[in-house]
């Protein structure tokens, strides 16, 4: 679509709202292990262990706020035809006010039901009890993102795959882009002619790439759009 804009969003852009990133100096993979927290076999092997990791993520989160680069991207989705592609859970994007946002990884405020596959929201965090049960049918619930090992969902991810491959401009802020299909997507959008600009302190493989790099954090790049 002409003069289309797509952005792809990681653990960086919240990093100035005070939620860890997971790779680098802090992240959350430096203090803990993804397979035993983040994969659908330590769920089945602890899920209280996964359900208090989540429920301390779930916390931090319910205190941060969406900070400026949130507010700056939902203020040009009124000047512009923007899509948000969003690797992180954490919702703030929406609570900033941006209404076009593809969530590749779920989101951490809702829960599904491992035995009647009901899906809905639950953001009561601190939990009353971990793990937590379905309100439908008393089964065990699981926080509704993706995990290592597991699919995006097909609707999700031919969406971001169709507004990637149409946009006139990829924007990338805030993603080691470590983590596929959601760090092929940079490159797709290459192959279909589009400019990609990343806005990262840190160099990452998509620097290759990009036609511009802006090495500053979320925040102070977006202003210059
Ligand atoms: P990472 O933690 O891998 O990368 C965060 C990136 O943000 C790094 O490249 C940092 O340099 C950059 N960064 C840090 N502070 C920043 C700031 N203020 N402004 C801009 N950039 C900043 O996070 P993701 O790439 O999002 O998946 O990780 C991808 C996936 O790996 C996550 O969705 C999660 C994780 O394991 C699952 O749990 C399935």
């Amino acid at each position: 679509m002409k003069g289309s804009v797509v952005v792809l969003t990681g653990a960086g852009i919240s990093a100035e709202s005070g939620i860890p990133t997971f790779r680098g100096e802090g992240g959350l993979w430096k203090n803990f292990k993804p397979e035993e927290l983040a994969t659908p076999q330590a769920f089945a092997k602890n899920p209280k262990l996964v359900w208090e990791w989540y429920d301390w993520r779930r916390q931090l989160i319910a205190k941060a706020k969406p900070n400026k680069a949130h507010m700056l991207l939902a203020e040009m989705e009124k000047k512009m035809n923007i899509t948000v592609i969003t690797q992180n859970v954490d919702g703030l994007h929406q609570r900033a006010g941006s209404k076009k946002v593809i969530e590749l990884h779920g989101n951490i405020w809702r829960v599904k039901c491992t035995a009647c596959s009901a899906e809905y929201e639950l953001y009561e965090t601190p939990l009353p009890e971990i793990p937590p049960k379905c309100k439908y049918c008393g089964g065990l619930l699981r926080p509704a993102v993706v995990w290592f090992g597991e699919p995006l969902p097909e609707d999700v991810l031919s969406k971001a795959f169709e507004l990637t491959k149409e946009c006139d401009l990829f924007l990338v802020i805030g993603t080691s882009g470590l983590v596929y299909p959601a760090g092929y997507l940079p490159f797709l959008a290459k192959q279909h002619k589009a400019k990609v600009v990343e806005i990262n302190p840190e160099r990452t493989p998509i620097s290759e790439i990009a036609d511009i790099s802006i090495r500053e954090k979320a925040s102070v790049g977006l202003r210059l759009f």
